[in-house]
């Protein structure tokens, strides 16, 4: 299907699981992950408010630029310097994102 890409998430045991994500439907990555039922706390919901979706990306895709709240929550829960740290929830779901490699980061743990 044209509308679906395909997302590469390691986790936090470091199984790497490829995921699909509908490109039609307004999700973020935190989202598609969620869908795809592998563990991400995200505790508010993407609002960029808690830095528990945090990942690192691992491939060389062209991103949205950093916002100013995500930098700021990045900033604040001491991840902004991690190289690819970003916040899965702030980043949309489109063509661009294909073949995206992420690994979740331990502030994504649901556990904790
Ligand atoms: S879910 Fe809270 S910052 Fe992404």
């Amino acid at each position: 299907m044209d509308d679906l890409i395909t997302l590469y998430v390691t986790d936090l045991s470091g199984t790497r699981h490829e995921i699909q994500a509908p490109t039609d439907m307004g999700l973020n990555v935190m989202e598609a992950i969620k869908a795809n039922a592998l563990p991400v706390k995200a505790t508010c919901g993407g609002m960029a408010m808690c830095a528990t979706c945090n990942i690192i990306i691992k491939s060389s895709h062209d991103l949205p630029e950093l916002s100013e709240s995500e930098e700021g929550m990045l900033d604040e829960a001491f991840v902004l310097d991690i190289e690819g740290s970003r916040l899965s929830c702030q980043i949309p779901v489109t063509r661009d994102i294909d073949g995206l490699e992420l690994k979740m980061a331990p502030l994504s743990n649901p556990e904790d």
